[in-house]
């Protein structure tokens, strides 16, 4: 790593929220939670994500926390500075940021149909479809090939023109307007979907658990459906956290975001699952559900076209807000550890998930048929670093932050060089060292012998 340079650091505490918070809330929470949700069973996926993010989420966080405002590099370098250089933990580094490239290419084919769908909302295409209407235009568009390609290279290319600028200001100032925007938005989509006809068949759907649904595959779902949400497991947050002030209390943070974060998902149900069973349309379809679910419900509510090109337009936002967080992760790898410019860096990122984004575009149109181990290239990158690269490095991340790293300095990063006495302190070691890294071995072992 260059010594020379001054390391960027968030402006403000607010600004710390507002970017880890951004970066948190996203598709993972408007798109992914309702799909995964309504494939697992409802509320049994529910509860054991809430229980997820509890036990593993927020020890996880703080861990990320740690670890990148400890080392005050790039997760590469932050591995050789914090632990022993002659063992391998450097190599974590490299699966995360294996993993976050694989997750911007999926997300922002995703990200470009939320583009497509506020584009349309705006031009009024909604309005005068039906529900059939709504399947077929979503069928028609993404298995195409020009315009999903197009999209997604048009959304990496903003990712690209942000990114370049370096870190924050844009993206501080942005996140602090448009996350509470879409909170709001969200809670009056919810109260509109409450109102549906048949509506708490979806609320009953959500919240009362039936428990016999709790199968090993529901769990392995639910804390895949945590990590993504989270970002954890990837890096994102240790590389956001190298640019954390000193008087940032990283516990309070972490439970901020974590709250936040399910708050959004818990939301994003409550506008789906009341819609979709008043509409009586089936809560399995998956990654298509939103993208059906949502216009139908914009299209009953008076001036639905304004509310639909709005709530598209936030969700491209927030996740232009998560997806520079996954892309930060790379760059600043490459900045710092092989000597490119930030602008090669955020090329090279950029341009790397253009290529996979356009095979994740195309596999639901010409390349439906590539299966790869049973699923498209879209499904392998969406389900292997949910389910799979980000549980595992989380395991060794919640391990290097409970067991290798020196003791003084976990302690003072929780406690800002002790300036505050933290009642969780012990609860929290303990989450890290065993609690956190049993419970996700658990879920795997359940998963290959159930
Ligand atoms: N947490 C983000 C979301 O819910 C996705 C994400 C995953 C962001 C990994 C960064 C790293 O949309």
């Amino acid at each position: 790593m260059k010594k020379t340079e001054k390391r960027d650091t968030f402006s403000s505490k607010l600004g710390v929220i507002a970017a880890t918070v951004g970066s948190a809330i996203g598709l993972g929470n408007i798109w992914r939670f309702p799909y995964e949700a309504g494939e697992h069973g409802g509320a049994a996926f529910m509860l054991a994500y809430i229980i997820f993010v509890v036990i593993i989420g927020v020890p996880l966080i703080c861990s990320e926390f740690l670890i990148g405002r400890a080392s005050q590099c790039n997760v590469h370098h932050a591995f050789k500075k914090l632990g022993d250089a002659r063992h391998k933990w450097h190599w974590l580094a490299y699966l995360g940021i294996i993993s976050s490239l694989m997750i911007l290419s999926f997300y922002s084919v995703v990200a470009g149909w939320t583009m497509e769908y506020c584009v349309q909302a705006v031009c009024g295409t909604f309005a005068k479809t039906t529900q059939s209407g709504l399947s077929e235009y979503f069928n028609e568009f993404t298995s195409g090939t020009a315009r999903p390609v197009v999209w997604t290279l048009v959304f990496l290319f903003a990712n690209y023109l942000i990114l370049r600028k370096g870190l924050k200001n844009g993206i501080e100032r942005m996140s602090n307007i448009m996350t509470p925007l879409l909170f709001v938005l969200l809670i009056a989509f919810c109260i509109n979907s409450l109102c549906l006809p048949n509506a708490l068949e979806g609320v009953k759907f959500l919240f009362v658990p039936d428990f016999s649904a709790l199968t090993p595959s529901v769990l392995l779902g639910a804390m895949g459906q945590a990590f993504f949400s989270l970002s954890l497991g990837v890096g994102t947050l240790i590389t956001y956290s190298s640019y954390f002030k000193k008087d940032v209390k990283l516990v309070k943070s972490a439970s901020i975001v974590a709250t936040l974060d399910t708050a959004f998902a818990i939301l994003a149900g409550l506008i789906i699952f009341p819609a979709l069973f008043s509409f009586g349309m089936q809560p399995a379809a998956g990654p298509k559900l939103v993208f059906e679910v949502l216009p139908s419900i914009f299209s009953q509510m008076a001036g639905g076209s304004i509310w639909a090109a709005l709530f598209f337009f936030l969700l491209f936002i927030a996740s232009i807000t998560s997806t520079i967080s996954m892309a930060e992760n790379s760059i600043s790898y490459f900045a710092e550890e092989a000597h490119m410019s930030r602008e090669k860096a955020t090329m090279l990122s950029i341009g790397i998930a253009m290529v996979f984004g356009t095979l994740c575009a195309l596999s639901f149109g010409p390349l439906a048929d590539m299966k790869i181990f049973g699923k498209t290239v879209f499904d392998l990158f969406d389900y292997t670093t949910a389910n799979l690269l980000m549980p595992v490095c989380g395991i060794f991340f919640s391990i290097f932050a409970g067991w290798i790293m020196d003791k003084k300095v976990v302690r003072n990063q929780l406690t800002n060089d002790g300036s505050f006495r933290l009642p969780v302190l012990r609860a929290l070691i303990v989450c890290l060292r065993y609690v956190a890294p049993a419970a996700i071995l658990a879920v795997f072992v359940f998963n290959l012998i159930f």
